[in-house]
């Protein structure tokens, strides 16, 4: 196992419902960041709602999540995967993060799905990081099937999420100067 001092990791949860398997996920994803030694922050997205971009820019949650994923070291994304790509209200949360805040920051990234399909939205998720100026996590974990993950019945994530977890400890003890020099080519798609 891969020790570190304690990070904190923000950990997204991306489901509207408020019983979902990403939640269940997400909660596995703290339980094993708890494990390998760093502090995860669980925002489930259906227990606070935000308001969506530019309705409200006072909304209810707003504020709240903006500093926790500021102060994070680290996050995790972890999305349902509907039509073949991250959710809705995922979106919109990634979208009201302030770019400045999040250059230079390791990400993770997890989708929940019927199928092996549900790669697709990890894929995304990349595109929507790589455009933030985040350092994501070379591996990435899908959760396909009925079964969660460490009853046996999706033996082949379980062990991805674990190896994902060390290499954003790692990634956070390297990204540091990433952070520092933010101003560069904010803005730039390329
Ligand atoms: C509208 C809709 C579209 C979906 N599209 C996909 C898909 O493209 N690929 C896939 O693997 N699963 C797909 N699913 C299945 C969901 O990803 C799956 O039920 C997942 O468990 C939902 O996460 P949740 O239980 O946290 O809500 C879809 C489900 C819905 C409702």
């Amino acid at each position: 196992m891969i020790t570190a001092e304690p990070r904190r990791m923000l950990v997204l949860a991306g489901a509207a419902a408020h019983a979902s398997r990403t939640r269940s996920v997400a909660e596995l994803v703290c339980r094993d960041i708890a494990a390998a030694g760093g502090r995860p922050v669980l925002r489930d997205l259906a227990e606070h709602p935000l308001p969506l971009l530019h309705a409200d820019p006072d909304g209810a949650n707003l504020a709240d999540v903006q500093i926790q994923a500021a102060e994070a070291d680290a996050m995790i994304w972890v999305t349902p995967c509907y039509h073949g790509s991250y959710s809705g209200i995922l979106k919109n949360c990634l979208d009201h993060l302030r770019e400045d805040a999040l250059r230079g920051k390791p990400v993770g990234v997890v989708a929940v799905g019927a199928s092996l399909t549900a790669v697709s939205a990890c894929d995304h998720l990349r595109a929507v990081a790589r455009t933030l100026g985040c350092v994501t996590a070379p591996t990435q974990a899908v959760v396909s099937g009925g079964g969660l993950l460490d009853d046996g019945a999706d033996s082949g994530a379980y062990p991805r999420i674990v190896r994902m977890i060390g290499e954003l400890h790692a990634l956070t003890g390297v990204t540091g100067v990433l952070r520092q020099c933010a101003t560069a080519d904010v803005g730039s798609p390329a």
